[in-house]
């Protein structure tokens, strides 16, 4: 039986919004490039390199909105603690691709309010459903922003060390937290709500490339 969050629980959630959308995130991890020089990249190049690390970092919002979402409708208290231990990599996300994002001389996508309710509104209904579809959505999910990761590794600048070693720690991460809901009983969707993904994350980041 779904459990109604209490008033205490909401007012955290809210907390957690407010932080996703307007505070700066911060990491306990080290950057994974902090360690690398900045290279030389033309204008071109460097709008595109901030287009792919804006939807990378639309693409943490979202992941916020929809653990978020999950975390507070799931039943099972192995999985809520897995998806709050996945939550906390995320916000590490968010805080590596905001800050290349600055360092490319852009902004994050001013579409991110958007992206998240619309999220928040997939975990919740996720996690209402039961717990083995949500963590199957989960599941989903990871593995297509790993596949995104991965052909942004073939479009990234060349020299954009950077930007490369960042989205390569995401994928890495992405990738166990994908496993990690199937280790928890994920069960594999339907493949039209797959392609109903699939279809809404290429508008997603169509849209937030650019704005
Ligand atoms: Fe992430
Ligand atoms: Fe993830």
């Amino acid at each position: 039986m779904l459990k109604l969050p209490s008033v205490d629980q909401l007012i955290t959630e809210f907390d957690t919004v407010l932080r996703t959308l307007a505070a700066p995130a911060t990491s306990a991890r080290q950057h994974p490039d902090a360690a690398l020089e900045e290279a030389e990249l033309s204008e071109a190049e460097k709008t595109h390199a901030a287009g792919l690390m804006r939807v990378n970092h639309c693409g943490e919002v979202c992941a916020q909105a929809l653990y978020q979402g999950q975390a507070l409708t799931a039943r099972d208290p192995a999985a809520r603690d897995a998806l709050k231990q996945a939550a906390q990599e995320e916000v590490e996300h968010l805080a590596w691709t905001e800050r290349r994002l600055a360092e490319l001389g852009s902004h994050r996508s001013l579409l991110n309010p958007l992206w998240y309710a619309g999220s928040f509104a997939m975990g919740v209904t996720a996690g209402v459903i039961g717990d083995k579809w949500n963590l199957g959505f989960l599941a989903e999910t990871e593995r297509q922003v790993t596949a995104h990761l991965e052909s942004h590794l073939s479009q990234l600048p060349e020299q954009d060390a950077k930007s490369r070693a960042i989205v390569t720690q995401m994928a890495i991460d992405e990738t166990s937290h994908a496993e990690q809901a199937v280790a928890l009983g994920a069960a594999p969707l339907p493949l039209p709500v797959v392609q109903l993904m699939t279809a809404t994350s290429k508008v997603m980041t169509g849209l937030s490339y650019r704005i």
